[in-house]
């Protein structure tokens, strides 16, 4: 059979031209995506990023839960005026323990990918509690049912092994004191014998003075919205690639188009 008769066949018979395709098809696909597989990490790691404390942890299932997502983005563009008026552009490394990242793709409300620190404790729980009484005029819901829902936390050092196996670096240790950890952090009463708080969990804070508080599906929403774009320390940070200040530069600001 000649090339030519070889064809002819294909194109008489759409089974076979079929499974003609998509071998064809494949090879490029796989010519993109096999390298991948071979590659340790695509991602360069930066300091000050790490896994999320299981207090944080179960915030952001919360706000998962809620579908924060659908109104609000976390990720910060490299464009002028994303940079003044949230700050630092993203880093891929700062969602590298997200799974799934919360990136979004719709701004009803604005960015929250640098939330964190930004507000009071006491500002989120008014704000969720009633948007309107703190920015007159918000079309956001009010989420004030989360201050009484009692956070579930038998299950958080399954959601943590969960998260390392796609990845987060959850060291055995922190998965044991898991639910200890949480209390500890969201201040409520804990054992003497569960102090090594600060070792598993370096430069976290935790408050001084514990209370006899409940800990609520809101404590645990608010430590995810503040630790949120917080862990790089972008005074120190450096990077190989053009400087947000750079970008500008290219547009034009005398009037005349560029
Ligand atoms: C229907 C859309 C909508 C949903 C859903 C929504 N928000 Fe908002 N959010 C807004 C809008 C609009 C604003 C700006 C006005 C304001 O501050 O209330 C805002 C503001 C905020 C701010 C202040 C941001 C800043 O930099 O000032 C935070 C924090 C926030 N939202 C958190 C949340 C969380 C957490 C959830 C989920 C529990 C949520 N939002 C759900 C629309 C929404």
């Amino acid at each position: 059979m000649s090339i030519m008769n070889r064809h002819k066949f294909l194109e008489k018979n759409s089974g076979p031209l079929v499974a003609a395709i998509l071998v064809v098809v494949s090879i490029g696909g796989l010519i993109e995506i096999a390298p991948l597989f071979y590659v340790e990490n695509t991602i360069e790691k930066v300091e000050g990023v790490r896994p999320y404390t299981p207090l944080e942890l179960a915030g952001r299932d919360i706000y998962i839960r809620e579908g924060c997502y659908s109104c609000h983005s976390q990720m910060v563009r490299p464009l002028r005026d994303e940079v003044e008026r949230y700050g630092h552009y993203s880093l891929a490394a700062e969602s590298m323990y997200d799974h799934p990242f919360q990136w979004g793709s719709k701004r009803t409300g604005p960015d929250l990918a640098r939330v964190g620190g930004k507000y009071s404790d006491d500002w989120h729980r008014q704000h969720l509690i009633d948007p309107r009484s703190l920015v007159p005029g918000s079309v956001m819901p009010p989420y004030a049912f989360l201050d009484g829902e009692e956070l579930d936390i038998e299950r958080i050092a399954d959601k943590m092994k969960t998260n390392r196996k796609v990845g987060v670096p959850y060291t055995d240790e922190q998965i044991e004191s898991a639910a200890h950890d949480l209390r500890m952090q969201a201040g409520s009463p804990y054992a003497e014998d569960y102090s090594g708080f600060e070792e598993r969990w370096g430069g976290v804070a935790i408050p001084d003075i514990p209370t006899n508080k409940t800990i609520t599906e809101m404590d645990a929403l608010i430590a995810y919205l503040q630790v949120l774009g917080t862990m790089v320390d972008f005074s120190t940070f450096e990077i190989d690639a053009p400087d947000p200040d750079d970008l500008s530069a290219e547009i034009q600001t005398d009037g005349t188009e560029g």
